[in-house]
């Protein structure tokens, strides 16, 4: 296993973290709650045995399963070898009381006295003024960190650079959790957020690497892409590597659904270098770029020269989770994404068509006619 840093603190973690959202299941439901617990502790143990030292968790994972399910893997001994990550729901809290009845809960089902890395789960705008400030949730992790119940405070993040950017420089963080790939790197905190926080010290832990294993498996539309180095790589190994070779990442979560993947991930971790990509594997990864944005249905680049919408939609994200269905023909996980990370006042159906931001976009794509379908396609 190789290891690397995590911003300013004294500890090197393991180039591979386990992230347990999704486990296998017993009756092969996706993120289901009957997970397969004798494989899955044997998963994670194999992994510790090879060196993985970070272990990521989360009160919703599996409706509730994956805490208790990591709690029975870390026993005989394993606790004491690795970190463990958990995160605060922060939706559910409605009162400040709600953070140490959250923790406490968490504390029992992961059968641990103390929790290693705590996040504020999944921060927004919206949840970030609404919920952690208004009920100064820093304060009481703060306390938490002081009585030993949590070690080290962070957050993981799903919104726009901009409100990663205000939410980094808001507080003294020892880590952050952000969603990169190869095809995330203008999305959300994108490579300006991992650049940012690691120029602040700030560890930066990645999910999503293989984007919830689309990445994994190539629709055939793309698989040419992968040709130039196809007998050095498969398509999970080389998008991995693409992430561990950026100095500014600290380690890299990834949901490993069965023993082979867990094998075959830290396979990969152990074959992981910084600055080691050469022209061979750049082009292939900006072949595979091309090959997948051929796909989109709406050309937005993000560039967000039509914000701000005079109505408050927020029309780059919409059309990012549009696109989404396209681009790797998941429709569940675009609405799924369009109903968490958009409020109601964000979402295209707000939009009147007064086409004040038809002018202002470079590549001019008739925003106010894409609203409605994108409302057809991802509000039922
Ligand atoms: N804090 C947050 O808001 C948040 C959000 C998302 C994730 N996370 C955390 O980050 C972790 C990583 O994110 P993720 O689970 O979305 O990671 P990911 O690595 O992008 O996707 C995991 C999926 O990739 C596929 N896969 C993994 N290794 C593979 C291999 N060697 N070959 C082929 N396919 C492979 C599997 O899909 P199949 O099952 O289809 O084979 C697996 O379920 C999560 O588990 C969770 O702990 C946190």
């Amino acid at each position: 296993m190789k290891y690397r840093n995590f911003g300013k603190l004294d500890w090197q973690p393991s180039a591979l973290g386990f992230g347990c959202m999704r486990l296998p299941t017993t009756d092969n439901q996706p993120l289901g709650a009957n997970i397969n617990e004798e494989l899955v502790i044997r998963m994670i143990r194999n992994a510790i045995d090879k060196g993985v030292n970070y272990i990521d968790t989360a009160y919703p994972y599996h409706q509730g399963n994956s805490e208790i399910v990591v709690g029975k893997a870390l026993q005989d001994g394993y606790r004491e070898r690795v970190k463990l990550a958990d995160k605060l729901p922060v939706w559910l809290v409605n009162e400040p009381a709600d953070f140490d009845r959250l923790l406490d809960e968490q504390l029992h089902k992961l059968s641990t006295d103390h929790i290693d890395f705590y996040l504020l789960h999944a921060l927004t705008r919206k949840r970030w003024s609404d919920i952690v400030l208004k009920h100064d949730l820093i304060k009481k992790a703060e306390a938490a960190i002081k009585d030993g119940r949590i070690r080290y405070l962070g957050f993981s993040f799903h919104d726009s650079y901009d409100v990663f950017e205000e939410i980094i420089k808001a507080y003294d963080w020892t880590f952050c959790q952000i969603q990169y790939n190869y095809m995330d790197i203008s999305n959300q905190a994108g490579i300006k957020g991992l650049k940012l926080a690691a120029s602040r010290g700030i560890g930066v832990v990645v999910m999503e690497p293989l984007l919830g294993g689309h990445l994994a498996n190539p629709p055939a539309s793309v698989r040419d892409a992968m040709d130039q180095v196809a007998d050095l790589y498969t398509p999970a190994d080389l998008a991995l590597k693409w992430i561990w070779n950026q100095p500014e990442v600290s380690l890299v979560l990834s949901g490993m659904s069965s023993m082979e993947q867990v094998d075959e991930n830290l396979l990969s971790a152990d074959g992981s270098a910084v600055n080691s990509f050469t022209t061979t594997e750049k082009k292939a990864i900006a072949a595979l770029r091309k090959s997948y944005r051929s796909g989109i249905a709406v050309p937005c680049t993000n560039c967000k020269y039509c914000m701000p919408c005079p109505h408050g939609v927020e029309i780059p994200a919409n059309f990012e989770f549009f696109n989404h269905a396209y681009l790797y023909n998941d429709l569940a996980a675009a609405k799924f994404r369009y109903s968490i990370y958009l409020t109601p006042s964000q979402r295209s159906d707000k939009c009147i068509a007064c086409k004040e931001c038809e002018d202002k976009c470079p590549q001019k794509i008739e925003i106010s006619s894409w609203m409605p379908k994108v409302t057809e396609m991802l509000s039922a």
